[in-house]
Order: structure tokens, then sequence, then C-alpha cells
């Protein structure tokens, strides 16, 4: 299957994406991991993208789209993948439908998670990421890990992302509605868009997620 992602910042996309690509046997794909492990590597890539995340804006296109692609292109992927956060604008959108339509294949479904502001305000205030993997995420309220401020997972360091400072997430939260929600009529128009609710517990909404995808919601 070859599914994309959308909801605002902190609605849940990586959360879900984790179980969802694990049960769908799919890679997960997230452009804002793979720039967070260029920017802790100090690549070329990481170094040009920082600024543009730490201010909450996106990162250029012509820096995107290209890295999205190369991901999408290792052999991993030939047979589908999750993508979490791209594409964030109608021009990716369009460019992603080329490579796809070059490759002769299509999307099946665009999952849209819906989550109120407050409640997403909430999310992010809390999350705490692993500075080993930045796939091992965590709330300090809502599920919190074993021992304060370490990686269940691989004993990581936990931290909190610099875009999660509350200006920047108001600024992520203005980009969101102004250049990606429109993605949501442009997919729409191709009658891919499935919407559910991202609120309750995280195995509830992945219970919601399968079964819209499933098509029997
Ligand atoms: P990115 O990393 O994609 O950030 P985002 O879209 O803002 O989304 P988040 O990672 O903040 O949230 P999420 O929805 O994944 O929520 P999570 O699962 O962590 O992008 C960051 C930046 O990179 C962008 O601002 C941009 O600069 C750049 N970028 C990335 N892609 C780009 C692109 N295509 N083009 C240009 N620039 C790009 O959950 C949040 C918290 O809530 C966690 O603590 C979690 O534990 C908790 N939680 C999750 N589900 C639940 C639940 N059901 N109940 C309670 N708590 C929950
Ligand atoms: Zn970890």
């Amino acid at each position: 299957m070859r599914i994309v992602l959308v909801g605002p910042p902190g609605a849940g996309k990586g959360t879900q994406a984790a179980y969802l690509a694990k049960n769908l046997a799919i890679p997960h794909i997230s452009t804002g991991d793979l720039f967070r492990a260029n920017i802790s590597q100090g690549t070329e890539l990481g170094l040009r993208a920082k600024a543009f995340m730490d201010a909450g804006n996106l990162v250029p296109d012509e820096i995107t789209i290209g890295m999205a692609q190369d991901r999408m292109n290792q052999p991993d992927a030939e047979r589908g993948f999750l993508l979490d956060g791209f594409p964030r604008n109608v021009s990716q959108a369009e460019a992603l439908d080329e490579a796809l339509k070059r490759d002769g294949v299509r999307l099946d479904a665009v999952l849209d998670l819906e989550v109120p502001e407050d409640e997403v305000v909430k999310r992010i205030a809390g999350r705490r990421i692993c500075r080993k993997d930045s796939s091992h995420v965590f709330h300090v309220t809502y599920s919190p890990p074993k021992q304060e401020g370490v990686c269940d997972v691989c004993g990581g360091d936990l931290y909190q992302r610099e875009d999660d400072s509350e200006d920047t997430v108001r600024k992520r939260l203005e980009v969101y509605h102004s250049q990606t929600e429109p993605i949501i009529d442009y997919y729409k128009a191709q009658e891919l868009v499935v919407t559910i609710s991202a609120l309750g517990k995280v195995d509830e909404v992945t219970e919601r997620a399968m079964a819209a995808l499933q098509g029997d919601d």
C-alpha cells in the first residue's frame, strides 16, 4: 500500500505511523525524522534545513523533494510506504504524483488525522524524543517512559525538540493551515482522503485508522 498521513503538528502522525507501518509491513518515511537525522549527523543537507525547522517554516522544496524521493527509491519502498510529513504543500503533492506516475503506481489513501488545536498544543508541550532514534517518542503524561529522561526502547537520553517551543508551535500551526491543509482538497479531488478523529488512546486511534484504510469504517 502507498499511504500519505496528514494532520497538524502534534496530531500523532509519527506515533500512529510506527504502528500502521508495522501492521501493513511497509516502511515509515518521515521527512521530519530524515531532516533530524541529517542534523544530528552534521550533513550539508541538515545544516541547510535546520534554520527553517527551528523557525517553524517549511524547508524549501528543492531540498525536501529530492530527499523524499531518494528515500522512496530505496528497495524497501518498492512495494509500498507510509509517508509522514510529506507532501506538505501542493507543489510537493504534484511532484509526488509525477514520480508515482513515472513508476506506474498510485496512492491508495490519504489518511487525515483530526485533532482540536488545544489538544495538539498539550501533546507537543509534553513530547519527549530519544536522542539516539527520533522515532522513539514519549509524552510526560500520556505515555511516560519508565525512567524519567531515559528511552524505554534503547536507553538513549530523552529531550524536547527545539521547534516545540510555544512560539514556534504557533508558527508551525499557521504554516499547516496556510500551506499543508490545501493538499487535503487536492487529494479530495482524487477521492483519496479518509478522515478520522485522532482523539483517544493511541491503540484506539490505530484501530480506527486500520478500519478506515481497509474501507470498513
Ligand atoms: P515533522 O517532524 O514532520 O513535525 P510535525 O508535522 O510538526 O509533526 P510532529 O512531529 O510535531 O507531530 P506528530 O503528528 O508526528 O505527533 P507525535 O506522534 O510526535 O516536521 C518538523 C519540521 O521539519 C517542519 O516544521 C518543517 O520545518 C520540516 N519538514 C518536515 N517535512 C517537511 C516537508 N515535507 N516539507 C518542508 N519541510 C518539512 O505525537 C505528539 C505527542 O503526542 C507525543 O508526545 C506523543 O507521545 C503524544 N501522542 C500521540 N498520540 C497520542 C494520543 N492518542 N493520546 C495522547 N498522546 C498522544
Ligand atoms: Zn530510543
